[in-house]
């Protein structure tokens, strides 16, 4: 989604400001844009595009400017043109501000200020919001920033300059996410730590509802009342390093290549296979709550609700606990039976995503415990959450979620045995299973062999523009996983499905230029699995399997096989989810895909 980066300290802005952009790049954008104050003079500049073309029409011509910010754009309102590029201006052109997020009563606003003869340039909500606030400026920014947003609905993240105020940067932020990074007499405000670590590890989470005011000497944080707030000092965990390449082509290859390491770091003191004890210490405060729950709800988007999928598998067979998957937009919008011994596990990457956010707090508003799974720590899930585990999987930069998943399917799992064995589990049953989850980042690790023979069957299909993905029971949601991969990096056409569905509708579809990949582990459904096997081969289909290691029945049925290592069944969706990763990796970068930002998506949906 959209990005923002703000600055004021000692130091050239420009370059600062636009190095935090590329930090950003990765949540995906369609235009840029970046104001300074230097002299006296607001400087603005904007362009469609990539950063790169927003560093070139600057050229050296806002050099010496140490107060500014900057502004990556994902269109809502308004097609992705200049005119539409942040930052916006008031009537007086004193006043630039920047936004992410949505403002809903932007219609009755405008409508306000044209009554006060003020019209707008763009077609965007956000130069509403710039108006708006410029309209109420009487000497003070962070008055009239305060003024203005009480009277706004929706989501914001905000920065705003103003050239009577040439040592101020005012933002604020209401269901969208804004960090102040705090340096050496210097600050930066960032949508994402990503653009603030490389400057300073310490950083200040700002709350729903909060306006910061920063100045070379300091900053306040303030309510919308303008009532002062307390905020603490945190430190950033993740590394610059982490934010590199390190010798991949793509962030998509490095995250996936690194989920051995990841899946290590998840379970680091959390896994005590010989004690057969999970210790999840974020959530201690609520152990018994949520060990006397009666109801489990899971809910997430795209593969976040995938994950959740695996996870009411494994809630129900482990823990014994009755559960059910919804998908974030869809419970935020139902009149759901949540009561107080219902749990709420909401899953996310970002910890920012807009739906699954508004579940969480619809299942709080309910009396419902409302838990957290989340990787970026800080985040406004993770922080609204009763409690909550991290994924600690590092920070994933690709669109294409890979090394996240991972950790949410073994977040869920140590829950799973977290209540199990709280429940009914045996010490022993709990030790094997803790041990078989302990061993799974090396299987992993030999499933990432796949990859040369991954991009070979990749590179047989590359004319081929529909995919069916087939799996039965915990490989359903693989199925669904691979096919959502591979459709958004390589934008070709791909369908998950249940296997035995397939004979409902979907297997008109087969011939014999359909892919057809087919998740057949030896599991309890293996004989049922090879007989649609058996139904694909009969109209034609070419079968890709993947499959248990030693097993050679298969290779007399599907034209590809790949074989992957035997792990025990509930655990199986760890190891069968990589080689679907890598082919769709394989299959995207012939194709010439942005791999790490493919079109229209972003990397966090913070609107809905
Ligand atoms: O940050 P989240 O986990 O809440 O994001 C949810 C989805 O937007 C995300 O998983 C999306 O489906 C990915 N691009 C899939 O690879």
């Amino acid at each position: 989604m959209c990005g923002i980066v703000a600055y004021i300290g000692h130091r050239d802005a420009a370059p600062i400001l636009t190095e935090g952009l590329k930090r950003l790049e990765y949540r995906g954008y369609d235009s840029a844009g970046i104001a300074v104050i230097r002299g006296g003079e607001l400087l603005i500049r904007r362009c469609v595009g990539r950063i790169s073309a927003l560093e070139e029409k600057i050229g050296n011509e806002l050099t010496g400017a140490t107060i500014g910010m900057a502004h990556t754009r994902w269109a809502t309102h308004g097609a992705p043109t200049e005119v539409n590029a942040h930052p916006h201006c008031d009537a007086s052109g004193r006043l630039a501000l920047v936004h992410n997020g949505i403002i809903e009563n932007y219609r009755v606003l405008r409508t306000f200020l044209k009554q006060h003869d003020i019209t707008m340039d763009s077609e965007t909500d956000t130069e509403v919001l710039a108006k708006l606030v410029g309209h109420f400026y009487d000497g003070s920014l962070e008055n009239a920033v305060r003024r203005a947003l009480r009277e706004v609905r929706g989501t914001f993240g905000i920065a705003v300059l103003h050239l009577d105020e040439p040592d101020v940067v005012v933002a604020a932020r209401r269901g969208s996410p804004l960090i102040l990074g705090v340096g050496q007499e210097e600050y930066i405000i960032a949508s994402d730590a990503a653009a603030i670590i490389q400057h300073t590890p310490q950083v200040i989470y700002l709350s729903d509802n909060e306006v910061v005011t920063v100045t070379r000497e300091g900053f306040r944080t303030t309510n919308l009342e303008a009532m002062p707030v307390t905020k603490e000092v945190e430190e950033v965990e993740f590394t610059l390093e982490q934010l590199e390449l390190g010798g991949h082509e793509h962030f998509m290859s490095k995250e996936i290549f690194e989920q051995p390491e990841a899946l290590r770091t998840c379970m680091r003191g959390r896994v005590e296979a010989q004690e057969g004890r999970v210790v999840l210490g974020g959530l201690t405060s609520v152990a018994r709550e949520l060990v006397r729950c009666d109801r489990v709800i899971l809910t997430g988007c795209g593969t976040a609700w995938h994950a959740c999928l695996i996870g009411e598998y494994l809630i129900e067979e482990i823990a014994r606990i009755p559960c059910e998957v919804e998908y974030a937009s869809e419970f935020r919008y139902r009149n759901p039976l949540v009561h107080d011994r219902t749990v709420l596990l909401a899953l996310s990457q970002s910890g920012e995503t807009a739906d699954t956010l508004a579940a969480l707090r619809e299942a709080k508003e309910r009396g419902a415990l409302a838990l957290g799974i989340v990787n970026a720590v800080g985040s406004t899930i993770a922080r609204e959450s009763d409690a909550g585990v991290y994924l600690h999987v590092g920070p994933e930069i690709g669109v294409a979620s890979t090394k996240a998943f991972v950790g949410q399917v073994t977040v869920l799992s140590m829950i799973a045995a977290f209540l199990g064995r709280r429940r009914h589990m045996s010490h022993a049953a709990c030790q094997e299973y803790l041990a078989d989850l302990g061993r799974v980042p090396d299987a992993i690790e030999r499933a990432l062999k796949l990859s040369a023979q991954t991009r070979q069957i990749a590179a047989r299909f590359v004319e081929a523009n529909n995919w069916l993905y087939l799996g039965r029971g915990l490989q359903y949601p693989i199925a669904l996983e691979g096919a959502l991969k591979l459709k958004e990096i390589s934008y070709v056409h791909a369908e998950g499905l249940p296997a035995a569905e397939m004979k409902h509708g979907p297997i008109a579809l087969i011939n014999a230029d359909m892919p057809v990949v087919v998740i057949a582990v030896r599991d309890h459904l293996y004989e049922k699995v090879i007989s649609n096997i058996e139904e694909v081969r009969s109209r034609g289909g070419h079968v890709i399997a993947v499959a248990t290691e030693g097993d050679e029945q298969i290779g007399q049925l599907a034209e590809d096989v790949l074989y992957v290592p035997d792990v025990p069944g509930p655990l199986q969706p760890l190891v069968t989810v990589v080689p679907l990763q890598l082919l769709a990796y394989h299959a995207a970068v012939p194709r010439g895909c942005d791999v790490d930002k493919p079109r229209n998506l972003a990397k966090s949906v913070t609107v809905e």
